[in-house]
């Protein structure tokens, strides 16, 4: 690399990333903009501008969409680092100032999204100088946030093998197998084996719901019939209502449809069918990266975490 390479380099601006950070993450110069609440032409400056100071293109544009270039890829890791390392030290610098407050990033499975509003509640009511973005997405994109060390903590039943975490288990998640209420096996003990040739819908690949139920028919050697896979909770709850097929899924994610379903016979949407193995006895944990210090507001939501358990 040539001298006037390294200097053009060592002008790169903490706006410059930010920008690249946003636009790189969201593959998107207008949703970055709005995200920063600055214009879009702001944000193509400031790529165009870092862009000349790598020297290399960052994105390439196919169509209408953008993406990332091999530089872009290797500069979004560095970028993502960078920043989460500065709000680790604005973070420590509020500490030191007796105050807890700065950004707390959570990265929630989809499941957990019928509880985490709740534990966030309080947190947030009790710091109000803490502003919490939240993520909720299946297993697969949570584990992506949690390797790109932008995200302080995740929410989660299966974390990954390959990442240092420290995890702290703080709820139950059983998964329970759903019918149609009415269903003819509602209320009668079941083997999972005599379920061989009801129509099954899955979670989509990627979902951690969707691992815990292969997981487990791997162990007993149950081949599920597999007619369709559906992106999230609901669309799946609402296709096994409509008599669509049967599916796992988290007992607390049909909880209400068993509650408050509609009820011409009595009877809500969903009827929880007991299975032999059933439910399947998981957990979700708070966790967070062993390598990258936790914030002062990352440890004090844990804390908060821990006296719900
Ligand atoms: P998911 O959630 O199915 O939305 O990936 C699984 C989990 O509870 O970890």
């Amino acid at each position: 690399m040539t001298d006037k390479a390294l200097r053009a380099l060592q002008r790169v601006t903490p706006q410059q990333l930010r920008a690249f950070e946003a636009a790189a993450r969201l593959l998107s110069i207008t949703r970055a903009a709005h995200e920063l609440h600055v214009t879009q032409p702001t944000v193509s400056v400031q790529l165009r501008d870092l862009a000349q100071a790598v020297g290399m293109p960052l994105f390439e544009t196919t169509g209408r969409q953008i993406r990332l270039t091999q530089s872009g890829e290797a500069l979004q890791q560095t970028a993502a680092e960078l920043l989460a390392c500065w709000q680790r030290f604005e973070s420590r610098m509020a500490e030191i100032h007796g105050l807890v407050r700065g950004r707390l990033r959570i990265a929630a499975v989809t499941t957990a999204e019928y509880f985490v509003p709740e534990l966030i509640g309080p947190f947030s009511a009790a710091h109000p100088g803490v502003e919490i973005e939240l993520a909720i997405e299946n297993r697969n994109s949570v584990v992506e946030r949690l390797r790109g060390g932008v995200y302080d903590l995740a929410v989660m039943m299966l974390p990954p093998d390959d990442l240092p975490l420290w995890r702290v288990p703080f709820r139950q998640n059983p998964l329970v197998v759903v019918a149609p209420a009415g269903h003819p096996l509602a209320g009668k003990r079941t083997r999972l084996a005599s379920l061989a040739k009801q129509r099954w819908l899955m979670r989509e690949p990627g979902s951690g719901t969707r691992m815990a139920a292969e997981q487990h028919f791997s162990k007993v050697g149950f081949a599920p019939q597999v007619v369709m896979s559906l992106g999230s909770n609901e669309a799946i709850k609402h296709a096994v209502a409509a008599g669509l097929g049967i599916s796992v899924l988290s007992a607390l994610a049909v909880q209400s449809s068993l509650a408050a379903g509609p009820a011409p016979t009595g009877n809500s949407a969903l009827a929880v069918l007991d299975v032999a193995g059933f439910p399947l006895r998981r957990s979700w944990s708070v966790v967070w990266r062993k390598d990258l210090p936790p914030s002062a507001v990352a440890r004090r939501f844990v804390e908060h975490v821990q006296l719900q358990a």
